[in-house]
């Protein structure tokens, strides 16, 4: 298969709309200021109503019903809105492709899972920015998506060779010799001009073991943690065989200690209950 031949077609996948990109480049942007973001995400009215519908599920516990988007700015905070825009369009765009050997709810319910638990690891070591670990998260196996929708014969091979030898994904697509899901991530991610940190996780969450320092070492190490909780407890299915290989003691070097990750597991399994709650009436 020819890496480059796909690099064309990825132009036929859904691609965030002028406003989404617009709400992931303000909101990303040191700079920006909430008016800004209200003004941007003001002028599709179907998106805000989703939005606020969003912010007051049981999710994000708010203490009153917030029914102006200035509101669920302010209360949540603007990466928490990008974080909901992005959810609703993947959710909507992204898990809706067919595959005869894997159910894409379950995808997606994976990649929702691998964001709300790489957001409590961040937020429980104390992670300067554990909104964006949500991101991460919740685009780590994109490249899965590039697959499925263009190569769909393809993605349904892995899945099965995955399964029945008990590989991982990733094995799986190096003993085939295929382009990986990391190299369709890269590739759909630089077309869509992601932070930097976003499309690291997306192409290195499978090989922690040989990823230098960078600072964004803790980001990649915790999308791949979070991946293998994710996996081991079985939240959704990603169509692995066995779950991601993370780095040996990952764990350690992210300063994270037994009783600290029995914590994150509880807090993590509340979390995803509720959202799994609000997104299915939303996908059916
Ligand atoms: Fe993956
Ligand atoms: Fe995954």
């Amino acid at each position: 298969m020819d890496l480059k031949k796909s690099v064309q077609q990825i132009d036929s996948l859904p691609s965030p709309d002028f406003i989404l990109k617009k709400i992931v480049d303000t909101a990303s942007s040191t700079s920006a200021s909430a008016k800004e973001l209200n003004d941007i995400v003001s002028k599709d009215s179907g998106f805000v109503s989703k939005l606020l519908k969003l912010a007051n599920s049981s999710y994000y516990g708010l203490p009153k019903k917030v029914s102006k988007l200035t509101e669920a700015i302010m209360i949540l905070g603007f990466k928490t809105v990008r974080n909901m825009a992005l959810s609703i369009f993947a959710n909507e765009q992204l898990f809706s492709f067919k595959s005869e050997e894997l159910e894409l709810r379950e995808l997606w319910i994976h990649s929702l899972s691998v964001a709300t638990i790489g957001e409590t690891i961040a937020e429980r070591i104390g992670f300067s920015n554990k909104e964006e670990l949500f991101l991460c998260g919740l685009l780590h196996d994109i490249g899965k998506t590039v697959q499925g929708i263009l190569f769909p014969l393809l993605f349904d091979a892995i899945v099965k060779v995955s399964r029945m030898k008990g590989w991982t994904y990733y094995r799986t697509e190096k003993e085939l010799g295929v382009p990986t899901h990391e190299q369709f991530a890269e590739m759909l991610l630089e077309k869509w001009n992601f932070p930097e940190l976003v499309s690291l996780a997306a192409t290195r969450h499978h090989r922690t073991d040989d990823f230098g320092s960078s600072v964004y070492t803790d980001v990649v190490f915790i999308t791949s943690l979070a991946t293998y909780i994710a996996e081991r407890l079985k939240y959704g299915d990603n169509g692995a065989g066995a779950p991601i290989l993370v780095k040996h003691n990952l764990w350690k070097e992210l300063g994270l200690t037994p009783l600290i990750m029995k914590d994150i597991v509880h807090m993590s399994a509340e979390k995803i209950g509720r959202l799994s709650e609000f997104y299915n009436p939303l996908s059916s």
